[in-house]
């Protein structure tokens, strides 16, 4: 199956990093904050990264259990991480003046992770790209008449020039994430989609430099894969009536890039059922980090990926190559299925019992997947009456397991089941 690689990893790591992370108050914040290129100039003339070193970002991935990682090549505000002959709005015309995704591809294929790229399609920098609701100057009436002759072919062939600059300047590239379509008009300011971006040309010119690559859904027409972003799907993800590969794209905080006063963390044990969760439904998880303007991932971010890490060093075999289950999972539960093995994810602990609907004679047997533990199976005799300690109430077909009462102390306790 194309995209094998994509469906075994399940979990990878996004990197947003960029001018925005020395502003260190979210990636929009041009936008947010209506700053002009002069108010954002601040952070190109100050851009020098010196402790940036892409093979730890390399290694913390591997130790958290990702299997590919995604680095923004450039964001909405224009900036490349990369020595594009397109421009000068790039990181070797600032003080640390070098290119910053090579060696980023190279740390990354050295631990043997697969290799993406996030890149935008909007540019809020660019001369040619013409203000809409999103541009930081789209209240700026001034601005507006002064640039209202702005030519959006020539962005866009700057676009396609870019997109072929790194799809031809670093070896094979495994995945694509562009960002974002807004078609149709927003307000009083015009979105822009397909039409603008020359998606089917762009797209046709990405599958001819990289036949193997996978790209996402955000070109405003089909793409290899949906992005559910800052949520978690309440069911696998279907198009046009059947299954589709999908990646859930999720913050440590709510804020892509580095956001210094934003304390809003989620818990690893969150993230780690978001991780079962997506698999689960036969979905990725891409989880995002955002380093800071030095090159570093911050102590939080650290702690994070280390527990998440320490989890997936015992349960990666329930993560890695699973996915869905047609079993349904007790409540407060999950399964993630690889072949004869089924995975019980308990996000909740029970009282004593699990009972699993439909595996009676099915499992030849139960173990707990951090420690391989033996978990006793019972089939309950369904017509049994209730007495005293005797269970009954059961449907038939029903395989309960006797858990301890004591919770294993993992972020999320499994059990893997050895189906006949
Ligand atoms: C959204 C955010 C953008 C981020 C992207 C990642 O589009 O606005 O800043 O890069 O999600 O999925």
């Amino acid at each position: 199956m194309q995209h094998a690689w994509f469906t075994e990893s399940r979990f990878g790591m996004f990197v947003h990093w960029g001018l925005y992370s020395l502003a260190a108050r979210h990636e929009w914040v041009k936008s947010r904050e209506h700053l002009t290129d002069d108010d954002y100039q601040p952070y190109f003339d100050h851009f020098d990264p010196d402790l940036y070193d892409p093979r730890e970002w390399a290694r913390l991935a591997k130790a958290a259990g990702m299997r590919y990682v995604v680095l923004t090549t450039k964001h909405h505000d224009g900036f490349c991480l990369w020595d594009s002959a397109q421009t000068d709005y790039k990181s070797t015309r600032t003080p640390y003046g070098k290119d910053l995704v090579g060696p980023f591809v190279a740390a990354v294929r050295e631990q043997g992770l697969r290799v993406g790229f996030y890149h935008s399609l909007l540019d809020w920098h660019h001369p040619e790209f013409p203000v809409d609701c999103h541009h930081p100057q789209r209240d700026d009436e001034e601005f507006k008449a002064a640039n209202a002759g702005r030519d959006m072919s020539k962005y866009t062939d700057y676009l396609h020039a870019q997109v072929r600059e790194l799809l031809t300047g670093y070896g094979p590239i495994d995945y694509l994430f562009f960002d974002f379509s807004y078609a149709g008009r927003q307000g009083r300011w015009g979105g822009k989609g397909a039409a603008d971006w020359r998606s089917t040309e762009l797209l046709a010119m990405v599958r001819e430099l990289q036949p193997e690559i996978i790209v996402n859904d955000r070109l405003d027409i089909a793409g290899d894969f949906l992005t559910p972003e800052q949520y978690q799907p309440a069911a696998p993800l279907r198009s046009g009536g059947a299954g589709v590969l999908w990646e859930a794209c999720q913050t440590l905080n709510g804020s892509w890039g580095y956001d210094r006063d934003n304390f809003n963390d989620k818990s690893p044990d969150l993230l780690v059922r978001m991780l079962v969760d997506s698999v689960a439904k036969n979905g990725n998880l891409l989880l995002n980090v955002g380093p800071t303007g030095r090159g570093l991932l911050d102590p939080r971010a650290r702690e994070t990926l280390a527990v998440i890490g320490e989890w997936m060093r015992l349960h990666s075999r329930s993560i890695h190559g699973c996915g869905a289950s047609d079993l349904v999972a007790p409540p407060d539960c999950r399964y993630t299925q690889r072949g004869d093995r089924l995975y019980l994810h308990l996000f909740a602990w029970p009282m004593g019992h699990v009972h699993l609907d439909g595996l009676a004679g099915r499992v030849a047997y139960a173990q707990f997947l951090h420690d391989a533990s033996e978990v006793p199976t019972q089939v309950v005799d369904h017509e049994q009456a209730a007495d005293t300690t005797t269970m009954a109430g059961l449907a038939p077909g029903t395989l309960t397991l006797d858990l301890p009462i004591r919770r294993p102390e993992v972020s999320v306790p499994v059990v893997e089941l050895f189906l006949v």
